[in-house]
């Protein structure tokens, strides 16, 4: 059956039944011809990955490397594109060299879980967002995270993941925002490094994305960023350089935008010039979807793959650019050979994915347990967390669906829920620009919890109603949300729907109001000092009301802490208004041909490298809530920091000072000499302390020489000052109150 002609004129959800029953038995769709392999040196498994592609290379033809070099269409993603024959139904493919034994190129799709899972019947784990996994600082469930995913992917039948995403948070209202890991470069590349070796471990190829500076998505495809190196490097581009560090990507996907004057998929600059020459990157350059504009400037400046490949760059028109020496062989050589040696270097040649079936309980329990210190506790006033399971009280769940399921985030990181929407349960793909709802009821494990209780439900579009119930109740949990997708960004920092003033009126009703935020990235709460609790679990994932009716009792204790300032109000932000942005896209979730719709502009960036916590120690604003901060049902104590100037390391204690196992994170900063120019500090390390009450423990960590380094430009490397440095520790970026001094000597 022809794949193609099926697809037209078939509904989405109506396909993906047929598909399965009639056209893939389970191994079928990856059919590839197996040729002899023991003719071919290169399957040697004791060589190294540079040498078996090396020996692949000398192999292969003209035709065959520019078939490696570029996709074959949208496929799946644009109604009506024909999906070739052997594509897995992801996000993108790339037929392999069968005679080569070089296998397909099988992308999903993959921030917070496996996409477009449905459209195959299938099923896929949505982990909490990444930024609320960042928030338990804990490279561990960050590398868990990504072990989920590169599971998952091959038991989906994918030999690629393309997730990753490490931009920065220079724009809050981004919505993309909760894909990401963070305002902090340091924190954020050791997180996303963590997980992209989390998806290798599985033997499944692993992505970085997107590279570089595409910090919000109004305009994504027009803005012009505009920054000076030096504040590139000593931020966005540090959390690149310290996740391909880590995780040695199997490729680094460039974005839409342009970066002082070039497009990210032919910047000469970022690719060739620091990607691959000063992060020595090893893996492929692989463009984000249509981001690619050209084909020799693109070939010459650094791009080794164009993807979905329609645009035809890459194809027919690079064979002519190399035939006629436009694009030297060499540079083809060096694109199929960075994509073949990333193919041994994760082992999807000789431990290609075999298809089974997702176990989604395994799933479950991990995107719980990370979820668990992912949640940050924000607010505990009078200790009103945690509840008392054993009591017999009347507690009123208000808002947000929170009878039936928990939030997820849209676009491209969209995971489909099993069963449909929560909210609107029809099996099949989900719908983009829809919110989307997971079957994880908050109702039913709060209840559970408390089986004494009368726990009751409001959906809060009614604030008198909601108000009413509040008032009959001696608990009020009022659960407000903020959706975000690809392909928009939040107009403001503000609570969309009108929720602030939800939870106005429920806390005028009740003094004991609690707030669970379910949100993409920070918002403002002008409500706080009105309500007694406050807990932001982020989008939780397929384990998020399970996870939270464990904080909300304290069977489990909070742990984690912000990855992001929360600012007061969108006037504090470097750009109080999203650049760009106007009237006719404020909020709305634009397809990718309505992004041209903006015209082009220029979007300077005058923080500099000062993001987040860094400008509003620069500027000397006071946030809602800092970065690094989050509660606990414990207390904890500092004391005693000592620095080793030669070892660069500093020492210190943390004690339990409360009457409760927890976890506390600590955290170390540094603030450069004077002659850094630069007037905040910096994160350059933290550690997870696990604590009975009254135990101490010495924290001991080392000050990575490239986190206290500025990047200089004139001599184009990073630069240790000689200098004293003020080495700063604490329970967040706001609250250091050890103080020691670091001597670097010339
Ligand atoms: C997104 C990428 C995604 C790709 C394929 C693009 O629009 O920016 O993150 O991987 O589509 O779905």
């Amino acid at each position: 059956m022809e794949v193609s002609a099926l697809f037209k004129g078939l509904a989405i959800s109506s396909l993906s039944a047929v598909l399965t029953m009639a056209t893939f038995g389970p191994q079928q769709a990856h059919a590839q011809t197996q040729p002899d392999t023991t003719q071919m040196p290169w399957m040697n498994k004791t060589l190294s990955a540079d040498q078996r592609a090396d020996m692949v290379l000398g192999q292969m033809t003209l035709d065959e490397k520019i078939q490696l070099v570029h996709g074959t269409g949208w496929g799946v993603l644009r109604k009506g594109d024909p999906v070739p024959a052997r594509s897995n139904f992801g996000a993108g493919f790339v037929p392999g060299i069968d005679r080569l034994h070089i296998p397909d190129i099988n992308m999903a799709d993959s921030a917070v879980g496996i996409r477009m899972a449905a459209l195959q019947s299938r099923y896929a784990t949505l982990l909490p967002s990444t930024l609320g996994a960042t928030s338990s600082w804990n490279p561990d469930a960050a590398f868990l995270y990504g072990s989920v995913i590169g599971r998952e992917a091959r038991a989906q039948g994918f030999n690629m993941s393309i997730g990753g995403g490490v931009d920065i948070t220079r724009e809050p209202r981004n919505g993309r925002n909760f894909e990401y890991a963070g305002e902090d470069p340091v924190l954020a590349g050791t997180m996303t490094g963590e997980l992209e070796r989390g998806v290798k471990s599985e033997h499944v190829m692993s992505d970085i994305k997107h590279y570089a500076l595409n910090d919000q998505e109004t305009g994504r495809t027009v803005v012009n960023v505009l920054l000076d190196r030096r504040s590139m490097r000593e931020s966005d581009l540090l959390a690149f350089e310290i996740a391909i560090g880590i995780a040695k990507p199997s490729a680094v996907m460039c974005s839409y935008n342009l970066v002082n004057g070039d497009h990210a998929c032919e910047n000469d600059y970022l690719l060739n010039q620091v990607l691959k020459k000063d992060f020595k990157f090893k893996g492929w350059v692989i463009s984000d979807w249509a981001a690619t504009h050209s084909t020799v400037k693109a070939a010459l400046n650094g791009l080794d793959q164009d993807m979905p490949g329609d645009d035809n760059y890459f194809s027919a028109p690079l064979k002519k650019a190399i035939e006629d020496g436009q694009v030297p062989t060499a540079r083809l050589n060096d694109m199929v050979r960075r994509i073949l040696r990333s193919m041994f270097d994760a082992g999807v040649v000789d431990d290609p994915p075999v298809r089974s079936v997702v176990n989604p309980f395994r799933g479950r329990d991990d995107a719980q347990h990370i979820a668990e210190e992912s949640i940050v506790l924000l607010k505990n006033s009078g200790n009103i967390l945690p509840l008392q399971a054993s009591a017999s009280t009347s507690i009123a769940l208000i808002g947000s669906h929170a009878d039936v399921g928990v939030l997820s985030g849209g676009g491209s990181a969209q995971v489909d829920a099993p069963g449909g929407n929560a909210i609107d349960p029809r099996p099949g793909p989900s719908i983009w620009g829809k919110p989307v709802y997971f079957p994880s009821s908050p109702l039913r494990y709060i209840q559970a919890k408390s089986p004494h209780s009368h726990v009751q439900y409001i959906d809060g579009k009614n604030n008198a109603a909601a108000a009413t119930l509040a008032r009959s109740s001696s608990l009020a949990i009022v659960f407000v949300h903020q959706w975000m997708s690809e392909g928009r960004d939040a107009p403001t920092l503000s609570l969309p729907d009108n929720q602030d003033a939800l939870v106005e009126a429920v806390a005028a009703a009740n003094p004991n109001t609690i707030v669970v935020l379910e949100t993409g990235g920070p918002v403002t709460m002008p409500w706080a000092d009105h309500v007694k609790g406050i807990v932001e679990m982020w989008y939780p994932g397929i384990g998020g009301a399970q996870a939270l009716a464990n904080i909300l009792f304290g069977d489990v204790n909070p742990s984690g802490k912000l990855p992001v300032t929360f600012a007061k109000s969108d006037d504090q932000l470097p750009h109080p208004v999203v650049s760009g942005m106007n009237a006719d896209h404020a909020g709305k979730t634009v397809g990718d041909d309505q992004h041209h719709e903006v015209r082009p502009f220029d979007l300077k960036y005058t923080a500099g490298a000062a993001v987040g916590y860094k400008w509003f120690e620069l500027t000397h604003r006071q946030p809602l809530f800092p970065f690094g901060f989050g509660l606990s049902y414990t207390t904890f104590g500092y004391s005693g920091l000592t620095v080793d100037n030669v070892k660069r390391t500093a020492q210190f204690t943390v004690k339990n000072t409360g009457t409760r196992e927890g976890t506390e994170i600590a955290e170390l900063y540094v603030a450069l000499p004077a002659a850094a120019k630069e007037n905040y500090k910096r994160l350059v390390a933290w550690e997870r302390v696990k604590l009975a009450p009254g135990e101490s423990k010495t924290v001991m960590l080392t000050m990575n020489p490239l986190y206290l380094s500025i990047f200089d430009t004139a001599k184009d490397t990073w630069q240790l000052l000689p200098g004293d440095y003020k080495v700063l520790a604490g329970a967040s970026s706001s609250d250091t109150p050890l103080k020691a001094t670091l001597h670097v000597q010339p």
